[in-house]
């Protein structure tokens, strides 16, 4: 694996590869991570000028990469518009994000109520972490986290998933609200 020539057809060999060999998510994640650094660390083999565009209404911009025919193994470029972000949110799959260009704020939440109120949520930060051009975070199924871009220019980063996040019943959470309600994204054309 060469960072100058990795593209996105080798890492859709490699995670083809992976999800043959491997089912249980942790281990999914663990084996993604370093070809989400190496994909990043070679943007020049896939990144273009159109996969900065972001909806201004959602703050960010989705641009799907691939997906297979069953929406398993999406790939996007998600673009960050400054000072916007995503609120806490889980992805309903095994999620490996690595950053592209610019550094990107997640934080990291955990369900602080036991789940039993349909519609009400309660989370407890649990943690951060900055993650800059090859930084990798690699969250197996049930986490939660969210995302904010705190500079002034645009921030674009890989993310991976299971399966494509509009088609895995995932959920996005208002802290002050305490509230739970799905979560679906534009996708940009
Ligand atoms: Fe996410």
């Amino acid at each position: 694996m060469n960072a100058d020539r990795y593209n996105i057809p080798q890492l859709i060999a490699d995670l083809e590869l992976v999800s043959a060999q491997l089912d249980v998510d942790r281990e999914i994640v663990s084996a993604v991570r370093p070809l989400a650094r190496c994909a990043a660390l070679s943007k020049s083999s896939w990144l273009e000028d159109r996969m900065y565009h972001a909806d201004a209404a959602q703050g960010f911009g989705v641009h799907l990469l691939h997906e297979k025919p069953d929406h398993t193994l999406a790939i996007f470029a998600v673009s960050w518009l400054p000072h916007r972000g995503a609120p806490p949110h889980d992805h309903g799959t095994w999620a490996v994000i690595a950053g592209v260009d610019g550094p990107e704020k997640n934080e990291f939440f955990e369900r602080a109520d036991d789940g039993s109120r349909p519609g009400h949520a309660e989370l407890r930060k649990v943690g951060e972490k900055v993650c800059a051009a090859g930084d990798v975070v690699a969250m197996p199924r049930g986490m939660i986290h969210g995302v904010w871009n705190e500079t002034d220019a645009v921030t674009v980063s890989l993310h991976i998933y299971g399966k494509h996040i509009n088609y895995t019943a995932r959920s996005q959470f208002d802290r002050e609200r305490r509230t739970e309600m799905p979560f679906i994204v534009r996708v940009e054309a």
